[in-house]
């Protein structure tokens, strides 16, 4: 399977400043065949990047998008606008949730709405500190991923990425702490148990899991050698050219 680096930029960068970052990016990514580096800027930024990138090197992500297609939805912008523009959309991101009160039903629809469009959604789920405090992660992680995929059918849930973020270990979040490894590697496991349960072992393999939550430099390593974890959704780190670099190195090495 391949390794995602996802830098996920949230509402940081102008048109122009995410215009000049991605030109060094280019500049210093050799073409890798096994990573997919890809990058979520601000939706004003997705078109003009989209003419400036080499999608051999690297692909671009929306943050967010609505699921139905067109009409007369003020303020929204549809996965079908995307189309051609983006390769992966983030969907139900805790920010999301949290802030802007997105439910599983409502993520369930974008999934379905991503998948129509042609475009590979990231579905995002995670416990907050509150919810492991009281010992209901399990129930979470189960709930977020099969509600936030059951609108997907059967036969396009291999064309789906899983993004396993604690929301106390975002980086924004008051009193971030850092996930072990030991811990990541349990939801993991949890997650493909739950995929295995509802698609079967075959599709629940072939689906990427990746992991995010205050990943930089330092941890990337240990973070990509958790068993299952297929790659890394970086927010903070992603932002600084030269950390977002040294991840991508540190996924070559971890694949070699
Ligand atoms: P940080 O890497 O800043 O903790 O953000 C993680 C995240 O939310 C990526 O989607």
């Amino acid at each position: 399977m391949k390794t995602y680096i996802v830098g996920n930029w949230k509402l940081n960068f102008n048109v122009g400043e995410a215009s000049i970052y991605l030109h060094k990016l280019l500049k210093a990514l050799p073409n890798y065949r096994d990573i997919d580096v890809v990058v979520a800027p601000s939706v004003v930024a997705l078109q003009p990047l989209s003419l400036q990138v080499d999608r051999h090197k690297l692909k671009l992500a929306a943050q967010n998008a609505f699921y139905r297609d067109y009409g007369a939805f003020t303020g929204e912008i549809s996965f079908t606008q995307l189309r051609g523009i983006v390769d992966y959309c983030i969907i139900g991101h805790s920010e999301r949730r949290h802030i802007f009160g997105e439910d599983n039903k409502m993520i369930a629809k974008k999934m379905a709405a991503a998948i129509r469009n042609k475009i590979t959604p990231i579905l995002c789920i995670g416990e907050t500190e509150s919810e492991r405090a009281f010992g209901e992660t399990a129930d979470v992680i189960r709930d977020q991923l099969i509600g936030g995929l059951s609108e997907v059918a059967d036969d396009d849930i291999e064309k789906v990425i899983v993004a396993y973020e604690p929301v106390w270990a975002i980086s924004s979040t008051k009193a971030a702490k850092l996930a072990t490894p030991d811990e990541i590697s349990e939801v993991v496991k949890l997650i493909r148990k739950t995929l295995t349960e509802v698609y079967g072992m075959k599709a629940a393999e072939k689906i990427p899991v990746l992991f995010g939550g205050s990943v930089s430099p330092a941890n990337a390593g240990a973070y990509l050698t958790v068993p299952g974890v297929n790659g890394l959704l970086i927010g903070g780190s992603s932002l600084i050219l030269s950390e977002f670099a040294d991840i991508i190195e540190t996924a070559k090495r971890v694949k070699a």
